[in-house]
């Protein structure tokens, strides 16, 4: 039961029973509400589709909740529907060990050429952009997206997921986390002085997103991972502007650039994880120089699941794998470089949580370029979220947000010394609440 894009995907889910529809909701602050009470942080709550949103056409719509249940997850991978829990962590252990891989196929059109938009006519406010929650710093479109950039220098196209806010018509900022290939690419531009192309895709074929959220070790392309689980191609299409692949599906993309010489202030959002990661900074500009959607576009959008970590992806089937063995033998190869810091059980997902900790301070120069590599060999297959360095992310509390998680209940002494440094940064937004 394959689907070429998010709108089969759509479908399928709503024949599966799993899908509802809202109408008539506001994209300020509503949607952003219904979408936290429609999970509860509750295993199998549905996929919510936002349509009539108010202020805009019928027709422009937000999908949120992709992979709360394993019906949607086994959807979205390629598994049959049908199929049990361990059966599906059995899956994936045999992708892990052999990761398949297809290159993308390029092609000279698709549905996402439908309206192509340039210059003064650009106005990224068409699209229903929610502001999800009351001390968000803006609007935003990104959560549930990929970004797509080049290496200069090496020629491979990354696919990652780095939040965007929507600062006007034609502009966006975006907080990519320092080690993280995206950030890489950018700076590789910006010390030549040079603006950063880059693609970014709302509505997507989902399991691209969820690619887009886990590393692909350096070098590799996120692109050729999906073709591989997919069994066929991701089609793609040469961007007249940044000469990027875009996917040819997307219901949005944007082509623009990231410019080395202009910034505006980004966040706080409160992250799908439930609580705000990081405070207002200063991120480079994106100018966008051209917008194409399709027809009656739809954004896809991750929620905010409430007060703990949901039982999504990452906790359905990135930790399992490790696991499944019941601790005694790790899908993964390990090095004793690496420790595992943290290792914790997420009460709503029944599964295990690790974040692995690697020696390198946060930045990306060449040192920790080469230890990030190294510690991609390691994990890439094994984790979906995660750092090259302990962030508060991982484990700071809401202090400022609506919703708030306490995961000093159950990380101890190491949760504890992380707390006290997320504090500092939850205490900054909640100064300006
Ligand atoms: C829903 C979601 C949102 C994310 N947002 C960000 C973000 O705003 N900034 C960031 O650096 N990483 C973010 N991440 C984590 C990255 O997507 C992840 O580390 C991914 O591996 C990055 O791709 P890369 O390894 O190609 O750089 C997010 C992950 C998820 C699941």
């Amino acid at each position: 039961m394959g689907y070429k894009d998010v709108r089969e995907w759509i479908q399928k889910v709503g024949e599966m029973g799993e899908l509802k529809v809202i109408e008539g909701a506001d994209w300020n602050l509503e949607i952003g509400a219904i979408s936290v009470l429609a999970s509860k942080h509750k295993e199998n709550s549905p996929a919510l589709l936002f349509d009539k949103i108010k202020d805009y056409p019928a027709g422009y719509r937000i999908l949120v909740g992709f992979f709360e249940s394993l019906k949607r997850s086994a959807l979205t991978t390629n598994l049959p529907l049908d199929i049990t829990r361990e059966g599906f962590i059995q899956a994936w252990r045999e992708r892990l060990a052999r990761p398949a891989s297809i290159p993308p196929r390029t092609v000279s059109t698709g549905p996402v050429m439908q309206n192509v938009i340039k210059g003064d006519d650009i106005d990224l406010f068409k699209f229903p952009v929610p502001f999800w929650h009351e001390r968000d710093g803006g609007r935003y479109i990104g959560t549930g997206h990929v970004v797509i950039t080049r290496d200069p220098d090496e020629d491979w196209v990354n696919v990652g997921c780095y939040r965007v806010m929507v600062h006007d018509r034609n502009s966006m900022g975006m907080n990519i986390s320092p080690g993280k290939h995206g950030r890489m690419h950018r700076q590789k531009y910006f010390d030549r002085g040079k603006a950063c192309p880059v693609v970014c895709c709302f509505g997507v074929d989902p399991l691209l997103h969820m690619i887009a959220t886990r590393p692909e070790p350096y070098g590799k392309s996120e692109f050729d991972a999906v073709g591989g689980i997919k069994g066929e191609p991701v089609e793609v299409i040469d961007g007249e502007f940044t000469g990027l692949p875009i996917p040819a599906h997307a219901e949005i993309a944007i082509e623009g650039e990231f410019l080395p010489d202009q910034g505006k202030e980004e966040g706080p959002f409160s992250e799908w994880t439930g609580y705000y990661a990081s405070g207002e900074k200063f991120e480079p500009l994106i100018k966008v120089h051209r917008l194409y959607h399709r027809n009656d576009p739809i954004i896809q959008l991750r929620r905010n699941t409430g007060r703990r970590r949901a039982p999504s992806i990452a906790m359905n089937f990135c930790a399992p794998p490790i696991f499944a063995t019941r601790w005694k033998k790790p899908a993964c190869r390990t090095s004793r470089r690496w420790r595992v810091i943290f290792a914790g059980f997420s009460p709503s997902s029944r599964f295990a949580s690790v974040i692995p900790a690697t020696p390198v301070k946060r930045g990306w120069s060449p040192a920790n370029v080469r230890a990030r590599r190294i510690w991609e060999d390691t994990w890439s297959w094994s984790m979906t979220i995660s750092t090259p360095t302990i962030s508060t992310m991982s484990f700071g509390p809401c202090v400022a947000g609506p919703t708030r998680w306490t995961p000093l209940r159950s990380c101890g002494a190491a949760g504890a010394v992380l707390w006290i440094r997320s504090f500092r940064v939850n205490a900054k937004a909640s100064a300006r609440a």
